[in-house]
């Protein structure tokens, strides 16, 4: 592992848990990929609906899914990246005073990795956020906040969040490439990182012929922009969150 780990924080790398990986084959190759792009650890977050999940049922599922990844890498050569398990957590109403929900945190810290719901939010649920954050002291990670941004007034709502102290994730994908339309989103997110509004990058790779592990293209890009000492903060700052080094600070 080099100096300072590189971490895609959000991935769909456990088999046959989600819509991500289908089995264990998938998912050594999706690591193989993840490899060869000096990925040195991989959050594995399978999505978590309390509206279909129960946390006792996810919880075991999830434990089974890895189990079974595991004894794949027994017999795989080459190095892979680490993994550490989490969960990607729905939003939904009343998740503030969920109890149940601190399990869904990555491997033993209060880190979660939130997926907010993809309609217009109210003023109820950036309560439930900030409520998540200064409340029930968890370390939130808002899941690729740049795909609610056309969604009714979202985009006005990020202040609000912008004040509190969490964390926001990125994919890869949108900040790379894409359709030339999207030459201008790409500006914005990049403008994100650079102004503090964005932290962390992750590949919410799913397989190998669609969403795959492409976390080195969004890293070339912020590379490209925003420069080599960019990326050594972003690593820094993804590493400390996760306690491998020094303190946790946005
Ligand atoms: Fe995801």
């Amino acid at each position: 592992m080099a100096d300072v780990p590189v971490i895609d924080f959000h991935s769909h790398i456990l088999p046959g848990i989600d819509d991500g990986s289908k089995d264990v084959e998938t998912s050594l190759r999706m690591l193989d990929m993840a490899a060869s792009q000096g990925v040195d650890l991989m959050i594995a977050t399978p999505h978590f609906y309390a509206s279909r999940h129960r946390v006792e049922e996810f919880l075991p599922r999830r434990e089974a899914s890895w189990n079974r990844l595991k004894e794949g890498l027994a017999h795989h050569e080459g190095k892979v990246p680490d993994i550490l398990l989490g969960a990607e957590v729905a939003f939904f109403r009343g998740i503030s005073q969920a109890d149940k929900i601190g399990a869904m945190t990555v491997g033993d810290s209060d880190i979660m990795l939130l997926e907010m719901h993809f309609e217009p939010w109210t003023d109820r649920d950036i309560k439930e956020v900030r409520d998540l954050v200064l409340d029930r002291h968890f370390t939130i990670i808002l899941a690729h906040l740049e795909r609610y941004m056309d969604i009714g007034q979202n985009r006005r709502r990020y202040a609000d969040l912008f004040d509190l102290p969490l964390y926001v994730q990125i994919n890869a994908e949108s900040i790379s490439g894409g359709k030339l339309r999207d030459w201008r989103r790409r500006k914005t997110l990049i403008n994100m990182f650079k102004d503090g509004q964005a932290h962390l990058l992750g590949s919410d790779c799913h397989g190998i012929h669609h969403r795959l592990p492409n976390l080195i293209a969004g890293r070339n890009a912020l590379k490209e922009k925003l420069g080599e000492a960019y990326l050594k903060k972003l690593d820094e700052r993804g590493s400390n969150l996760l306690g491998l080094k020094g303190d946790t600070h946005v």
